[in-house]
């Protein structure tokens, strides 16, 4: 990665190889609000509801942004969903057909190409970003579940001006969820949704079942019809798939 073309604003702090660059955000004692970590691959990548993370070297984009919120702990899946408006909205400009599967996995062509993981430790907050940028194949597990841009667009894709893009977006859209709360994020995020209007399964530890998605409410939940009735699903309790595959 050529640190040159990052400009953040903000001090960034870059590694070769890390374990997981969300850690290192919790461990630096001396990272202020908003500072950036970056990697060229993780040796212990974190992903959602305890998995790992697959960070190939130099192909992704591994970054966390450290954040010092005075928000309550129940708006933190908000700055989740603010993160996934925000590198939804990138690289939709930059012309992939990029749309969010709720609560936060960014999809192109059916399958994820990025992934959001926000831990909370005492007053840090650490908002995790993965996007799988020049990857040219997955494994045969992940095959029919993952992409990359390179594999969406046809073409090598620079790193550097995605991150401060990306970047540049979360801190436009945070400073509107903490000066305004998500109700005023709610309209775009629901125009991003490749969630909002599709049968879906909910899986739950215990069962599964059928629903329709149809609203997102003003704390970020997803709203859905099942047997007839609405129902509020909060994210990190459930996990939502498409009738007909992973969207
Ligand atoms: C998911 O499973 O969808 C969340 C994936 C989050 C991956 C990113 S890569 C940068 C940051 N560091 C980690 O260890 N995980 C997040």
């Amino acid at each position: 990665m050529d640190l040159d073309k990052i400009n953040l604003g903000k001090k960034l702090y870059y590694k070769e190889e890390t374990g997981s660059t969300n850690n290192d955000a919790f461990e630096c004692e001396t990272a202020a609000d908003g500072c950036v970590f970056v990697a060229e691959t993780q040796t212990g990548g974190k992903g959602s509801r305890g998995r790992d993370w697959n960070s190939e070297k130099n192909v992704g984009i591994w970054m966390s942004i450290l954040l010092y919120p005075k928000l309550p702990a129940s708006d933190i899946a908000k700055v989740t969903l603010t993160a996934g408006m925000a590198v939804c909205t990138v690289l939709r400009n930059a012309g992939y057909n990029a749309l969010i599967k709720w609560p936060n996995d960014i999809v192109t062509d059916g399958k994820k190409v990025c992934g959001i993981l926000t831990e909370k430790r005492a007053e840090k907050v650490v908002v995790g970003i993965g996007i799988n940028v020049n990857t040219e194949s997955f494994a045969q597990e992940l095959k029919d579940k993952a992409t990359s841009l390179f594999i969406s667009g046809g073409k090598k894709v620079e790193r550097e001006p995605l991150i401060n893009l990306i970047y540049a977006e979360f801190e436009r859209l945070y400073g509107i969820l903490k000066d305004k709360g998500f109700s005023e994020l709610r309209p775009k995020y629901a125009e991003l949704s490749a969630t909002l209007g599709k049968k879906i399964k909910v899986i739950q530890p215990n069962e599964s079942y059928e629903a329709k998605a149809i609203g997102i409410t003003n704390n970020g939940e997803l709203l859905i019809l099942h047997d007839n009735k609405e129902e509020v699903l909060c994210s990190g309790e459930v996990s939502v798939r498409g009738i007909y595959g992973y969207i």
